[in-house]
């Protein structure tokens, strides 16, 4: 009897051995680096409340920096940012950038980002979730995509981010490579 199973069990085990290798290999192959099965650039504007230009500005301070260090360790700002096709403030706004960032370096600038991207227009409705270490210094730096809904249901990517203009805390641009890897 022993003889009989042994060896059936043995075939069993390969087979699920080489579906699985199989399905990991597929799975690899499309998560090409360079071929997201989306890619968009947008652009992020944040206008920080100086306590009177309400029209005007687009995030505001929640909490001070501490003085640990010397880079604004701790502060804490909410934003609700429009995101435009092109580096113009005014812009048709495609979407609205919804989150938060903080400083999060005792010895240099970076911060930390997590926000969520809102489309509710003709072309696009749902949101996509984004989070990730802004490294000041680097020349580019990336995000990473971690899910959605809507259009944009399940989707992940990565969404390389660089600065396009910095004028102090009162206004800065960034340029945001939006790669989606999964699209459903
Ligand atoms: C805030 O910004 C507005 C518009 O740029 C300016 O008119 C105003 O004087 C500023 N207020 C303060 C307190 O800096
Ligand atoms: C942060 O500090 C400034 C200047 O000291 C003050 O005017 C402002 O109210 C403080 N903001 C918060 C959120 O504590
Ligand atoms: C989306 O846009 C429509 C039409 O302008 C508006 O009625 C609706 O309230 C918006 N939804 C959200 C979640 O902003
Ligand atoms: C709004 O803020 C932007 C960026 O700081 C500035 O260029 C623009 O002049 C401001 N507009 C008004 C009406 O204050």
């Amino acid at each position: 009897m022993r003889n009989i199973v042994a060896p059936k069990s043995c075939f069993l085990v390969l087979l699920l051995l080489l579906f699985a290798s199989q399905l990991a290999s597929a799975t690899r192959k499309s998560l090409n680096k360079e071929n997201p099965c989306k890619r968009f650039v947008l652009y992020y504007h944040d206008i920080l409340f100086n306590g009177s230009d309400v029209a005007n500005a687009t995030s505001a301070t929640i909490a001070n920096e501490t003085k640990l260090g010397n880079f604004k360790f701790g502060k804490l700002v909410v934003f609700d940012d429009p995101m435009t096709r092109d580096n113009h403030l005014h812009s048709p706004a495609v979407a609205r950038a919804q989150g938060f960032y903080f400083y999060d370096m005792k010895s240099d600038y970076n911060s930390w980002f997590a926000y969520t991207l809102v489309f509710n227009s003709t072309e696009h409705k749902g949101t996509l979730n984004i989070m990730g270490a802004d490294i000041m210094a680097a020349q580019t730096r990336d995000f990473s995509i971690v899910g959605g809904t809507g259009d944009f249901f399940m989707a992940r990517g990565i969404a390389t981010i660089e600065t396009d203009t910095f004028q102090g805390a009162k206004y800065f641009r960034l340029k945001m490579d939006i790669k989606l890897y999964e699209c459903y």
